[in-house]
């Protein structure tokens, strides 16, 4: 929002606030609505004259989406669908979609480039695939042209230290170090250190959510100035294990930072690192934090001075 807010757009923020937080958006064209009440998207587009859709609602916990499937698939897929029809009907042609490097399931070649193949192993993934068919699907029937965004892990905080994560419950990794900087949990547990990498600790790519952002207005110049249809990963293309990320993190916040190894988590890929070259080529995307510690920082600056997140 601030991105595009600088960039001279105008967002329309729809949002049920069922998990995002009021106090992170300060725009005026705000409406609570959940995606699942069709009436009232369609209201919302009669009073709006939206150019373009970015679509990035969802439920985004791995684990839950494999104890609770049909939750997953009627809000991340259905509830797309009906997101979807609203647009066709309003006459709208151009969507940018939040979809995640877990539609690839466990990597055969890394770097993970697009053309991977995509088979998620978990139904989180499998959710965001279904949407990504639908949008191949709408623009050879209606000429729908959609920029598909592929995200590593999102992580990091708005460097004004205005906007941060807040999840209940928090399950990643970096905000989860920081509240034991912070006191609020006692250690971190690394989920498995016998994984086939360097250290034995999971290897994941952290892509700055500014530099996210930026991939979000550079897909809707793309679009607006004619460009095709494409899926693009966001990631750095560099990867930082679990122990690299916790030693990044003390040397961050100056606190020890207690760790102990527990059982792997299931369903986590020992590696998962982008390739990004066909965004950095097409779009002319890339990205400007790179180095762990400096994501950290951002995350941290906004922990420290949030302990309670948005409800401070
Ligand atoms: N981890 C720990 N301890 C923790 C939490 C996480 O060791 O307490 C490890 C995980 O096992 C993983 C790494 O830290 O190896 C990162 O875990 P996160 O939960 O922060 O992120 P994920 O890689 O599981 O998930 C992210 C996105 C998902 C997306 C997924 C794709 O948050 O939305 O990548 O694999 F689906």
């Amino acid at each position: 929002m601030k991105e595009l807010q600088k960039e001279g757009f105008h967002p329309v923020i729809v949002d049920d606030l069922s998990e995002g937080h009021r106090k992170a958006v300060s725009v005026d064209s705000f409406h609570q609505i959940s995606l699942a009440d069709r009436e009232a998207l369609q209201e919302m587009f009669r009073k709006e004259p939206v150019d373009a859709v970015v679509h990035f609602a969802a439920h985004c916990y791995v684990g839950e989406s494999m104890e609770d499937p049909l939750k997953y698939y009627r809000n991340n897929a259905a509830n797309a669908l009906n997101l979807l029809e609203a647009s066709v009907e309003a006459g709208v042609r151009r969507f940018v979609f939040s979809s995640t490097c877990a539609t690839y399931g466990d990597p055969v070649r890394l770097p993970l480039r697009e053309d991977h193949p995509q088979k998620p192993v978990n139904v989180y993934g499998d959710t965001k695939l279904v949407v990504e068919g639908m949008l191949r699907a709408l623009d050879r029937s209606h000429g729908f042209r959609s920029v598909i965004l592929r995200y590593f892990n999102a992580s990091g905080a708005d460097p004004e230290g205005m906007i941060g994560e807040d999840h209940d419950p928090e399950t990643h990794l970096i905000p989860l170090v920081l509240q034991v900087a912070l006191g609020q949990r006692e250690k971190i547990k690394i989920f498995g250190d016998d994984y086939d990498t360097p250290d034995g600790t999971c290897v994941r790519d952290y892509i700055h959510v500014v530099d996210l952002a930026r991939a979000h207005v550079l897909a809707l110049r793309h679009l607006a100035d004619g460009g095709g249809s494409d899926a693009f990963n966001v990631g750095t293309g560099k990867g930082f294990s679990v122990s690299e990320v916790i030693e990044a993190s003390r040397r961050v916040t100056g606190h020890p930072i207690p760790a102990e190894v527990d059982p792997r988590r299931p369903g986590d890929p020992a590696e998962l690192v982008a390739d990004s070259s066909r965004i950095q080529k097409t779009l002319g995307w890339e990205p400007r934090f790179t180095d762990a510690e400096e994501i950290i920082r951002t995350a941290w600056n906004w922990h420290r001075n949030h302990p309670d997140g948005y409800s401070d």
